[in-house]
């Protein structure tokens, strides 16, 4: 699996407050948090193949739009700039505290367009409805569970005005790939671009194809010449999903998938896609199945 493809949990949601903190004392996935947020910008500071694809998306479907794990705001800004009205929902307050400096940045004509939520994807109630709803950039993968991602489609569902669209983007397992590479460890640098250290990112995947979960080792540190400034480690999990168990559990959440595209193109797919573009819309014709009564993490073992 390719190294931009590794991305990356309590409850509540909960606004940000005049102070700029976040009420909820949600837990976040460890690989969100301190360092690996800061990081998380670093190594998605040119990644935007996915933006004009949204971009096109909200202009056709209008306001207002909500994104699911909007993390440091990579596409939720530029959607913002654009005039767009949008609210983020996240789990890890250093993803929204960077989202929102970025904000600050940005200026509050932009900044009063969005509303940051700190909340779990899987349980929330925001009180109003969405024309556009994204799921972008593998963030369905974090539910490794399958009535956690079947949580995310029945809030979605939830939130979706009448003729509204809900969009999952994803990436298709390399089965290859991941043979190939499983259990191997790989090391990244990049140079930190405001402080100029040396980031040196070790990472290590590996792949339970039976419980369908990749389990991913990372451990970060930051260089000052000789001198280890600091570091962090993270293990994380995510889901192997394929496109047909995505569009079935789509399906049982009371979606009908409208268009599959390759990529952020609008292209067809093909034998050699490696992300997948749903577009959902509610299938009125089918009432939903019933969602599962409680997200995987609060069952009892
Ligand atoms: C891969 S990042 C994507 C961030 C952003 N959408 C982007 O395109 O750059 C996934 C994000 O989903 C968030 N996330 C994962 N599980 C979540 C959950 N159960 N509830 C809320 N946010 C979650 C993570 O904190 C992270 O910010």
């Amino acid at each position: 699996m390719r190294r931009s493809d590794r991305h990356g949990r309590r409850q509540n949601a909960s606004l940000r407050n005049g102070r700029g903190r976040y009420e909820c004392r949600a837990e976040a996935l460890p690989q969100y948090e301190g360092f690996f947020a800061e990081f998380y910008d670093i190594l998605h500071s040119s990644y935007d193949a996915d933006l004009n694809m949204y971009l096109g998306l909200a202009r056709e479907h209008g306001d207002p739009v909500l994104e699911l794990g909007c993390g440091t705001g990579r596409l939720l800004i530029p959607l913002a700039a654009a005039g767009h009205t949008i609210t983020g929902i996240d789990l890890s307050r250093d993803m929204l505290t960077r989202c929102q400096e970025k904000l600050d940045i940005e200026g509050k004509a932009t900044a009063e367009r969005v509303s940051l939520v700190q909340g779990d994807i899987r349980r929330f109630e925001l009180g109003r409805k969405f024309n556009l709803i994204m799921a972008a950039c593998n963030t369905i993968l974090h539910c490794t569970a399958t009535q956690d991602l079947l949580a995310v489609f029945a809030t979605a569902r939830k939130h979706l005005a009448p003729g509204g669209v809900f969009v999952v983007d994803f990436c298709i397992p390399n089965v290859k790939s991941m043979i190939e590479s499983g259990g191997e460890e790989e090391v990244f640098e990049v140079i930190h671009p405001v402080r100029g250290t040396r980031i040196v990112d070790t990472y290590k995947a590996t792949f339970d194809f039976v419980r369908q979960i990749e389990t991913v080792d990372t451990r970060l540190e930051e260089w000052d010449g000789h001198s280890l400034i600091r570091s962090a480690c993270a293990r994380s999990q995510r889901g192997i999903y394929f496109p047909r168990e995505v569009a079935l559990a789509l399906r049982f959440s009371g979606f009908k998938v409208a268009k599959t595209w390759k990529g952020y193109r609008r292209g067809p797919l093909v034998q050699t896609s490696r992300d997948i573009v749903c577009i959902c819309k509610v299938n009125t014709s089918t009432p939903p199945s019933e969602p599962p009564s409680r997200p995987s993490s609060e069952r009892p073992q």
